[in-house]
């Protein structure tokens, strides 16, 4: 089951004209987006986004327009959306939802090779359409790279011996299997040494990252939908680790206007076009309550703007 993560501050923070459009980004189970649909009025239009296929068949069989009130799924990436809402006819919309990362189902499905606690192939691609497994990568790049995109996206500091592991293991058979891949990870960091955490946890991580390109396409899709959200509109963005959280925070800071001194007296306002403000200056997490219920929910942050000053 995918339970929604923070389901009411989202909706709360999102919804500010029950008649607008709305636009979900990463549909995965339809959690937040049958609430958006719910609390439409007629006229009002959601749009759904999923790179992965299996979510835009099992949320088509769930949300269905209405009369007065509109639903369009896009199997897509969200990198992708300026130009899918320009397909659509839309010009602006009145709200954007992003909830990050892997949903439930594709971390519970072993042959999508995310999971390092069930024996697959390590596929990891949200869009198993295209594009190059994580499979592929452990077996083919070079050493160098292997250790950086560790180092990147995994933040592991024992990056470069476990690529290492990776090219001396591939030179003997080819890593066939996630658990295969689990052990020489953790053979090179010298086993579990009583950690909750398993060692392979950031690799993995770190694969999933490089093989579905998630910063960057959480980048293209922010920067392009600023300009296509109505003034008073708001981007409401749900991440789960550091890195995500860092690179949303930054890029958003960047629009939020502050003041310099000038030397010749008076004050600039610099910031980037389009400006934007806070809705909350720290980002939101999640209740006690609902951490007990969904661990899912004990690392994610929840940040919103609103466009305008
Ligand atoms: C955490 S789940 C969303 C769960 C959803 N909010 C719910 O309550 O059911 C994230 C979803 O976003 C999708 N996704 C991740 N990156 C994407 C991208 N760049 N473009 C489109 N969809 C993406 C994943 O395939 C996954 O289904």
């Amino acid at each position: 089951m995918h339970i929604p993560v923070m389901l009411n501050e989202c909706l709360e923070a999102l919804i500010t004209d029950p008649k607008g459009i709305y636009v979900d980004g990463t549909l995965g189970n339809g959690g937040h987006s049958a609430e958006i649909f719910k609390q439409l009025d007629t006229d009002g239009m959601l749009i759904g986004f999923d790179r992965d296929i299996d979510a835009i068949e099992r949320v088509k069989g769930k949300l269905k327009s209405e009369e007065g009130k509109r639903v369009e799924l896009v199997h897509d990436n969200y990198a992708n959306m300026a130009a899918q809402l320009d397909r659509l006819g839309i010009g602006q919309v009145n709200g954007l939802l992003l909830d990050l990362g892997v949903s439930s189902f594709q971390l519970d499905i072993a042959e999508r090779g995310f999971s390092f606690q069930q024996d697959a192939p390590i596929d990891m691609r949200m869009d198993q359409t295209s594009g190059q497994t994580a499979g592929e990568l452990v077996n083919t790049a070079p050493e160098q790279e292997l250790a950086d995109l560790i180092y990147r996206y995994g933040e592991d500091k024992a990056s470069r011996r476990i690529a290492r592991a990776i090219v001396d293991a591939r030179g003997k058979n080819r890593i066939e299997t996630t658990l295969q891949l689990a052990a020489i990870v953790e053979r090179a960091k010298g086993g579990r040494k009583g950690k909750k955490t398993h060692p392979a946890t950031q690799t993995f991580q770190a694969l999933r990252m490089a093989v579905n390109d998630e910063l960057a396409g959480i980048e293209r899709v922010l920067e392009t939908m600023l300009d296509r959200v109505v003034e008073g509109g708001r981007i409401v963005v749900l991440t789960f680790h550091s890195l995500e959280d860092r690179l949303v925070k930054q890029l958003f800071s960047r629009h939020v206007p502050r003041e310099e001194s000038l030397q010749q007296g008076g004050v600039k306002r610099i910031y980037e076009d389009p400006a934007i403000a806070w809705v909350w200056k720290k980002p939101l997490t999640a209740t006690e309550e609902e951490q007990a219920v969904n661990p899912r929910s004990r690392s994610a942050k929840l940040r919103a703007v609103e466009i305008g000053e």
